[in-house]
């Protein structure tokens, strides 16, 4: 019997990166896989067959990689919110906390219209402090999110419930808790 591989068995782990009690969670080799990535792109649909998405939005940086293959399967456009100080045109800006200290996500002000329904992807959920700050942008745009789709969440740090107490639909691949 051939060994079905799942999503999870194509995520690889690495030690001590970036730096040393961090296991890092690489989802370059499922995105190398051609089986792999396929099977993460369907899996992150799955929960949306039938429903209206007007747009994708990814971010920064593995989401574009996901939001990109998910904008193209959906024939939807593709919206990048970035880092700060990335985007060219006008954009409005959210804070949030990481370990140590803040950082900044944009998006492109005109990126989306009111009443716009959003999915919204990215391959990790943490503390889920960047999909927060994601969700405030889209919803400062007038941007309805039918949901939040991620390859990867990591229970121990509160993500899941931290999105869900906004009252979004959150869907994840696999978790990685105590391994
Ligand atoms: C990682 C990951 C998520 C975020 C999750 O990105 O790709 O975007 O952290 O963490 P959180 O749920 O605690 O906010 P990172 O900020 O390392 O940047 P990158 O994707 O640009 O490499
Ligand atoms: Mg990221």
């Amino acid at each position: 019997m051939p060994v079905i591989r799942t999503v999870k068995d194509y995520i690889r782990t690495i030690v001590d990166f970036p730096h040393e009690g961090i296991m890092f969670r690489d989802v370059t080799t499922l995105f190398a896989d051609p089986r792999g990535f396929r099977m993460a792109i369907d899996q992150m649909l799955h929960p949306y067959a039938g429903e209206q998405i007007d747009k994708v939005v990814g971010l920064e940086a593995r989401g574009f990689i996901l939001g990109g293959a998910i904008a193209h399967q959906l024939s939807l456009g593709f919206v990048p919110i970035r880092k700060k100080g990335k985007l060219p045109g006008a954009v409005i800006s959210e804070d949030y906390q990481l370990e140590y200290g803040e950082a900044v996500v944009e998006i492109h002000d005109d990126a989306i219209q009111p009443g716009e329904k959003v999915l919204m992807v990215d391959d990790l959920r943490a503390t889920g402090g960047t999909a927060e700050a994601g969700i405030r942008l889209i919803e400062r745009l007038g941007g309805e999110i039918v949901g939040c789709a991620f390859v990867i969440d990591l229970p121990e740090l509160g993500g899941r419930k931290r999105l869900e107490a906004m009252g979004m639909d959150v869907h994840a691949l696999c978790d990685f808790e105590g391994e």
